[in-house]
């Protein structure tokens, strides 16, 4: 089988691999990839010598984490999918590879483009940032960082009863913002941008702020812009390959003073009414990823979300080093990027 692996800053080489096929486990699946798909934001940091993200491996390491593929053998212990069922998984780009029943794997039901399931769980955790945010429906959302999952919370607010404006950092990314439905689009670095939101939210304010970008000023614009007792939802990794910090983060005027909430966009979001009694212990977490990734999957069957409109380019894996070099040189036109796994 075929593997890129990253075996240190921009040095990624598309490998040979060996894979058995022939005896699977009870509990085994093997899945032959159809289409992988870039997640820009964690693998630029990768690619580029960012520091670790933690639990993730070092170098020499694999790369991605949103494949589409078909599956080509089950073992006999096997009921959750059956041969020829199309599945999105968490694994990295590959060409074919074997897995366990019990990991994580959403089948595609039937109709829904591949270019739209392969952000299957991208877009579950822009999904999050509203969980883990507390969003009720009917509050204004701000999304600060308008990449692949900035414009997946973009796509996901209205759906969920948001009233959502986009702050980014170029006109071409704001674009891209009210193609997927933002009511509004603003530059980040826009002098009037306060007086701007307030027109906005009829001076009601920002409720959720949701941060994507990594850089502090970033991550200062979003405390500057929540109302006072607002929360911020934080799916970026502040600061991780990005310019020193100059400022005191949670200074008074920015965060105690207005009694905001900064929440981690990691890990099980609050919930009220957990199914205690359901085993295995996963299944309790109502918004488990699987099921998060299930549900964004029925909003695609339904035509309600299709990722695929951002997709900018696509590319045979032979060619994949050319995408990671584009998302080295931050290039603004390049969103959505597809791998054909299909020879
Ligand atoms: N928590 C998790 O499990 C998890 C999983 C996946 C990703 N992430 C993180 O989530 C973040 C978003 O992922 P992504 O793939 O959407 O990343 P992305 O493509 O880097 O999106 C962030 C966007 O924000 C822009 N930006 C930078 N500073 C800004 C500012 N001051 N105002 C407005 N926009 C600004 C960036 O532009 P430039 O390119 O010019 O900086 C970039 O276009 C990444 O940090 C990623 O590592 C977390």
């Amino acid at each position: 089988m075929k593997i890129p692996i990253l075996h240190g800053p921009r040095d990624l080489r598309i490998e040979d691999q060996p894979l058995d096929t022939s005896s699977l486990a009870p509990d085994e699946i093997w899945i032959e990839t159809q289409i992988s798909a870039l997640k820009i934001g964690t693998d630029r940091g990768n690619y580029e010598g960012a520091e670790d993200v933690p639990g993730a491996p070092t170098y020499p390491r694999w790369v991605g984490d949103s494949n589409l593929g078909i599956v080509r053998g089950i073992g006999n212990a096997v009921t959750r999918v059956q041969v020829g069922d199309v599945v999105v998984t968490r694994q990295p780009h590959q060409s074919e590879y074997i897995t366990k029943q019990s990991a994580s794997m959403v089948k595609v039901p039937k109709g829904v483009d591949y270019e739209d399931a392969v952000y299957a769980h991208l877009y579950a955790l822009s999904a999050h940032c509203y969980r883990k945010g507390f969003f009720q429906p009917g509050e204004n959302v701000a999304v600060v960082g308008v990449g692949v999952l900035g414009l997946g919370a973009i796509a996901l607010g209205p759906l969920f009863g948001g009233r959502v404006v986009a702050l980014a950092n170029s006109p071409v990314r704001l674009e891209m913002a009210a193609s997927m439905g933002a009511h509004a689009g603003m530059l980040s670095s826009d002098p009037d941008l306060k007086d701007k939101l307030n027109d906005f939210t009829d001076g009601n304010g920002i409720d959720l702020v949701i941060l994507t970008a990594n850089p502090w000023p970033a991550f200062r614009t979003a405390l500057d812009i929540v109302r006072p007792h607002g929360r911020v939802a934080i799916v970026a990794l502040t600061g991780r390959g990005e310019a020193p910090l100059d400022f005191n983060p949670l200074s008074m005027e920015l965060f105690y003073s207005k009694g905001i909430s900064l929440h981690a966009v990691s890990g099980p979001a609050g919930y009220l009414f957990p199914d205690t009694g359901s085993t295995p212990v996963d299944m309790q977490n109502r918004f488990a990823s699987d099921r998060a990734a299930a549900h964004v999957l029925s909003l695609m069957a339904d035509g309600k979300l299709e990722p695929k409109r951002l997709v900018t380019h696509r590319f045979h894996y032979t060619d994949m080093v050319q995408a990671y070099e584009m998302a080295y040189q931050r290039e603004k036109s390049m969103l959505g990027v597809i791998f054909d796994w299909r020879d």
